[in-house]
């Protein structure tokens, strides 16, 4: 099959090769155990695909290795008695190996594609979507009603939480960097939109968040801080801008307020049962028609090292997918 491999942690530019590989065996989940051998349609370009370019990501397999978390394509087979089985349209993690025209992932990480989606759709959907649910109501127990700042509200998390938010009744407050982010922010729910800079003062004005979601941390979290009601969560997400911010716990203190991690990934593989509640809810989203993927960029398989670097240059909007069998 053709796959995509990082030979060598050199950066996006020049880490990639287009190579010819044995298609994957239905027993080679990264989890052990027989799992979904999925014909790969698209698959899902995102930060952790980045850093493992540098091998700055925390999952670092030995070299080459072809990345790619997530997939969706058509089952070729599925074990005895699972949800899903061959001729099946789905999303699937795989958490590795989805670059390429095959890819095994875990049943529990298998999710029917609702109808209403196409694949590139599907290859935006795990990632994001669970995180974003994962983030805002099991860690940040957003209630409806309340109100919820997004950071980088146009990337891939920040678009999905924008959807998720909406769905769960919640109003919305997207901080981003641009005017065409601002739109994209706006299509994908935003009540509000402010600008990155200055962001404190202008959610200050309009009302304060009883929910912070931050996939950028960076210098703006003490601001974050600041921007919460009373009984305010701030969930931490991630660090596209670089650097992890500290807190001065006597914040917290002053102002009743709480900071909690959403590391989604280590959760839901240590509480399996999970992945299929949080799908059953997205399937729910999905069918109201309040969450949708928003697809910013599709580009061939051979493009990866472009989708990266769009990814690099702050240029990527909603999801970057890459089609794999046209
Ligand atoms: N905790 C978890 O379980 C989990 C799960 C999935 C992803 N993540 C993490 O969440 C983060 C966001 O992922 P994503 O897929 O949403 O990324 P993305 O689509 O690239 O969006 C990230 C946003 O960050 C903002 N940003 C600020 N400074 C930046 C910089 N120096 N370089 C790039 N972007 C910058 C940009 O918005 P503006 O230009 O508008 O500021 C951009 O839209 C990543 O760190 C990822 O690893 C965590």
């Amino acid at each position: 099959m053709k796959a995509i491999e990082i030979a060598e942690e050199t950066g996006p530019q020049i880490a990639l090769r287009l190579v010819r590989r044995d298609e994957p065996t239905p027993d080679q989940t990264l989890t052990g155990g027989e799992g979904v051998v999925v014909e790969v349609h698209a698959t899902g370009v995102s930060f952790p695909e980045l850093l493992q370019t540098r091998g700055l990501y925390q999952v670092k397999p030995p070299t080459p290795f072809v990345p790619g978390s997530e997939v969706a394509g058509i089952v070729r087979s599925a074990p005895a008695g699972a949800h899903v089985r061959a001729g099946d349209r789905v999303a699937a993690f795989p958490m590795l190996g989805g670059w390429a025209e095959v890819a095994v992932a875990p049943t529990f990480m298998t999710f029917p594609l609702p109808e209403q989606l196409d694949f590139a759709q599907g290859a935006a959907l795990i990632l994001n979507y669970h995180t974003a649910w994962f983030a805002l109501r099991l860690r940040g127990r957003l209630a409806a009603g309340e109100t919820v700042l997004v950071h980088g509200a146009a990337g891939g998390v920040g678009t999905a939480s924008l959807q998720v938010a909406k769905g769960l009744g919640a109003r919305t407050i997207a901080v981003v960097s641009s005017d065409e982010k601002e739109q994209v922010a706006r299509a994908a729910g935003a009540d509000e939109v402010v600008r990155a800079d200055g962001f404190k003062d202008a959610v200050k004005q309009l009302g304060g968040a009883d929910v912070v979601l931050d996939p950028v941390g960076g210098d703006r979290f003490t601001d974050s801080l600041r921007t919460l009601n009373e009984d305010g969560r701030a969930v931490v997400v991630g660090f596209t801008a670089g650097s992890i911010p500290e807190v001065r716990v006597n914040r917290l203190l002053l102002n009743n307020v709480s900071v909690v991690g959403a590391g989604w990934g280590a959760y839901v593989l240590k509480h399996t049962e999970v992945n299929q509640q949080i799908g059953g809810e997205l399937h729910a989203l999905i069918e109201r028609g309040v969450v949708a993927p928003l697809v910013g960029a599709r580009l061939p398989l051979e493009q990866a090292a472009d989708a990266l670097m769009l990814l690099e240059e702050r240029r990527a909007t909603g999801k970057v997918v890459l089609d794999v069998r046209t």
